[in-house]
């Protein structure tokens, strides 16, 4: 099913662009402390020390993919960050599917890929001053023209790229124009009725739903059939003994 138009309305976005930084998030964390407000986005053309998940690296060479941080400031307070991660990679893959004219799946959580080959991905981290509602550094990559000799070797079996996916591969300052829209659109709409409309369309594009999965936790391994997510954004974890767990840290390994 194709995404509807996004709206133009939600925060009054302002795009600063830089050459070159360590890392997006790192900038957008902190302006947030000095207490930037809400709407600032900061793109770079490359990142030094590019992140994701889990301390590990996120490849970010220039004109290989577009990498830019969003700084949100959310009214409600409940639910953050695992459902905004959740709600961003929605916007995102809504937002690619516009401009790239691919269907993008959402692996838990914060997985966009095509093909099941990660594309990009988001990198949702918390700024929080003692009485200051929180803000959200929501750092958002995706690999554009890079190919498969660009990637570092232990990333070439599962990274992609739109290039490689065979998808139209847009402008990165474009492409960055329709994802704030798709943010600002689904912000928006989180603001007015919480999280229940982002995880109805993250149901409809996550792409492991009823499949055996194995999910990394900080501390072990769990295995079991993914069965969707709740209404703060947990995995629903179908185990061998029928028995139906709550995951809200780790990620979706193997599907
Ligand atoms: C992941 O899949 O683990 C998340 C990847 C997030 C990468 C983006 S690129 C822009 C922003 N700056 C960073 O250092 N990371 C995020």
């Amino acid at each position: 099913m194709r995404p509807t138009a996004a709206r133009e309305r939600g925060p009054a976005w302002r795009v600063e662009t830089i050459h070159e930084t360590a890392s997006t998030n790192d900038l957008v964390l902190e302006r947030a402390r000095k207490g930037e407000a809400g709407g600032l986005v900061v793109r770079a053309i490359s990142q030094t020390r590019g992140r994701g998940r889990r301390g590990r690296a996120w490849f970010s060479p220039p004109g290989g993919g577009l990498y830019f941080s969003a700084l949100l400031r959310p009214a409600r307070r409940t639910e953050v960050p695992q459902a905004i991660t959740l709600l961003l990679g929605v916007a995102v893959a809504e937002g690619i599917e516009e401009a790239a004219g691919r269907r993008v799946g959402l692996k838990w959580p914060n997985d966009l890929r095509i093909g099941k080959r990660k594309i990009g991905g988001i990198l949702c981290e918390c700024a929080a001053l003692p009485g200051e509602p929180p803000a959200v550094a929501a750092g958002v990559g995706v690999n554009l023209a890079a190919d498969k000799a660009d990637f570092p070797p232990a990333l070439r079996e599962s990274a992609s790229s739109l290039l490689l996916a065979g998808g139209r591969v847009p402008d990165a300052a474009r492409l960055l124009r329709v994802l704030l829209a798709r943010i600002a659109s689904r912000l928006e709409e989180y603001e007015a009725e919480g999280f229940a409309p982002a995880r109805k369309r993250w149901l409809r594009l996550c792409d492991h739903l009823g499949e055996s999965v194995s999910v990394r936790l900080p501390d072990k391994k769990m295995n079991g059939t993914a069965r969707g997510v709740d209404e703060a954004g947990r995995l629903l974890l179908e185990t061998a003994d029928g028995a139906v767990e709550r995951l809200d840290s780790g990620e979706v390994e193997g599907a």
